[in-house]
């Protein structure tokens, strides 16, 4: 059986119709940039958020990075963030000119917070905690080191778009969270966008400021800044497809149920993701975690199943980040796990036969492959 990682068609089919109108409206109106439904989308977010207001950008990346810019991280500064990321986390603190400082992370995949406090300096202003594969980062434990040190907090919550950690909605947390809605995110738009959601009203109004060439009126700049603007057609897609959020995170949550029922007899071969009580993971991606990983992707391609890594090469080691000064043996536990994940498929429409069928395979391949060790 074949089984595609992600099929976003099955996601928009039922939605089509309602797609196309929305979409039309938005090309009678003309308003193709910053029009009333990226307002719209804002309250609604903001709201689905638990926060008080919310700036829509163009990406993610951007919304990290002005949220740097607009609590006046600058030249200079030191930025905390997990070694365990997508890169965009740490291009968006370089892009705002600060310097990211990279922290392990634990078994849970988010950065170690035990780790944090031994990387902070006098230089450093914020942590940028990750919510990783749309599980919460430690956030009880952050928030108590960023008091302490008088530190602001950005979470990074690309991966986690109604993730909950003790009852509260990922995003909410922090300062300020920067969120993604690159196309097979949890929430996705049809192209790139990103949303930067905060209770501190000054701070949305600024990067309202940044991502528009710091213009406060009409042609009037107020300061050097950007053109990091939402377009009105992907609000329009993305207020239609925010009320099928819960209802898509809770099908990825059953596939993630379905693997781990099915896996958690091969511990010790295979580690799958914890689930934790204080913690609502919404599956952006299910990660396991093996030895024979190579081997076993490439038999899952052989049986039609399609897996990803995230992320075959830390972010220490990337060429791009060479300046940092950084060298291998640096985030041990990152580098081990970046050997031995692998992404299996989970998106909604994800049939629970598909589901089973990966897990039949994965059982099949430590069968034949165990007795030979
Ligand atoms: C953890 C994380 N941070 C930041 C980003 C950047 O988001 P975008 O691709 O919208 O710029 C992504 C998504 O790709 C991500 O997964």
């Amino acid at each position: 059986m074949k089984v595609p990682f992600v099929d976003l068609n099955r996601v928009h089919n039922p939605l089509r119709e309602e797609l196309n109108q929305a979409i039309n409206r938005v090309i009678n109106d003309n308003s193709y940039i910053l029009g009333k439904e990226v307002e719209e989308f804002e309250k609604n977010f903001a709201a689905y958020c638990d926060v008080g207001y919310a700036a829509g950008v163009s990406t993610g990346t951007d919304a990290l990075e002005l949220i740097l810019r607009g609590l006046g991280i600058e030249n200079g500064d030191e930025v905390i963030v997990p070694a365990n990321t997508f890169i965009a986390t740490a291009s968006a603190i370089v892009s705002a000119g600060a310097k990211p400082v990279l922290v392990d992370c634990d078994e849970d995949y988010n950065i170690d917070a035990t780790k944090i406090e031994s990387a902070i300096t006098s230089k450093t202003k914020a942590i940028v905690p990750v919510h990783l594969y749309g599980k919460p980062a430690h956030m009880n434990k952050i928030m108590e080191i960023a008091k302490k040190h008088n530190l602001k907090v950005i979470e990074d919550a690309c991966q986690a778009h109604g993730a909950k950690y003790d009852g509260e909605k990922a995003g909410s947390f922090g300062d300020a969270a920067a969120f993604s809605f690159y196309p097979a995110k949890n929430l996705g738009a049809f192209g790139d966008a990103g949303i930067a959601v905060s209770n501190d009203k000054e701070l949305i109004e600024k990067i309202k400021m940044l991502r528009n060439y710091g213009q406060s009126k009409k042609y009037h700049h107020n300061f050097f800044a950007f053109n990091r603007r939402m377009d009105t057609i992907q609000a329009a897609i993305l207020n239609i497809k925010l009320k099928h959020l819960d209802e898509w995170n809770e099908q990825r949550r059953k596939i993630a149920s379905i693997y781990s029922r099915g896996l958690e007899n091969l511990k010790g071969i295979v580690e799958i993701p914890e689930e934790d009580k204080n913690k609502e993971h919404i599956y952006h991606l299910y990660v396991i975690r093996t030895e024979k990983r190579e081997e076993l992707q490439n038999f899952l391609k052989e049986k039609g199943i399609d897996t990803g890594i995230h992320y075959p090469l830390p972010i220490h080691l990337q060429e791009a980040f060479r300046h940092l000064g950084y060298k291998e043996g640096d985030f041990p536990r990152t580098e081990e796990y970046a050997k031995q994940i692998l992404s299996l498929p989970v998106f909604p429409g994800m049939a629970d036969e598909e589901a089973k069928n990966v897990v039949n395979e994965i059982k099949s391949f430590f069968d034949n492959n165990t007795k030979s060790d």
